[in-house]
């Protein structure tokens, strides 16, 4: 619907958001990654622009159109989206990107061959930084919210994420329903806080979007300014 511009809940406030999956090399032409959309970030980013907010949309490899008013910046690898996140500075954060937990240890600096010697290759990983957690461990962090992506003990585990990640929100996401999440256009969540739990039906991730940038701008009016 259109808003005047004196019902704008985020006029001057800068939101940095980050979306889709990232990408991490094994070599120069292969990665390992995940078949998150970017659906939902970016359709956060777009709703947050349309209420004045000052976007920026950190975004992982992903086949979408930059929605109007959003400045985007293109990554790849988990380290790109921190170094960019860290760069930028913002008054909210939300973390909507699937993140690889882990990425290749020594990364070849050539196309790995086949050899009939030695087989088919181990790789090693190791633990990518957890880019949220870096962004609320700041000395003077943004309102920090955060997606948690279950299938089984769905706000057991979003609470803890919450609690281990220092978030003011936690969008809590049930993927056991292939209906909803992940790569399709529907998406049903429960938001946390410390002290409050607010259900959102299926429906729309546009129409999501807008429900949860309301929410979000909500709680950042009341306890964060
Ligand atoms: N996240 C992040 N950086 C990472 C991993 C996760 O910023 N390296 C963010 C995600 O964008 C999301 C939230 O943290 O907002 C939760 O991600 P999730 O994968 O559910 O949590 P993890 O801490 O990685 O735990 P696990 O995958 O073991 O459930
Ligand atoms: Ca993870």
């Amino acid at each position: 619907q259109l808003q005047g511009p004196s019902t704008q809940l985020l006029d001057g406030v800068h939101v940095t958001i980050t979306a889709g999956p990232t990408r991490e090399p094994i070599d120069p032409v292969r990665y390992i990654s995940n078949h998150s959309s970017g659906k939902m970030g970016f359709a956060l980013a777009h709703a947050a622009a349309q209420q004045g907010a000052n976007v920026t949309l950190i975004a992982g490899p992903v086949d979408l159109a930059t929605p109007p008013g959003v400045q985007r910046i293109d990554v790849e690898s988990a380290q790109d989206m921190l170094d960019t996140a860290l760069a930028q500075a913002a008054d909210i954060f939300i973390g909507c990107a699937a993140v690889a937990d882990y990425r290749v240890a020594d990364v070849a600096d050539h196309k790995m061959k086949k050899t009939a010697n030695t087989g088919a290759p181990t790789l090693k990983l190791i633990e990518n930084p957890d880019i949220l957690k870096t962004i609320a461990a700041q000395t003077k962090p943004p309102m920090c919210v955060g997606f948690a992506a279950e299938t089984r003990d769905v706000e057991a585990y979003a609470l803890d994420k919450l609690k281990r990640k220092k978030l003011a929100l936690i969008v809590a996401n049930d993927v056991s329903n292939t209906a909803i999440g992940f790569n399709s256009d529907d998406n049903a969540v429960v938001v946390l806080s410390e002290d409050d739990r607010v259900v959102f039906e299926q429906q729309s991730k546009q129409m999501l979007a807008q429900q949860l940038i309301h929410h979000i701008a909500t709680h950042y009016h009341k306890h964060f300014r």
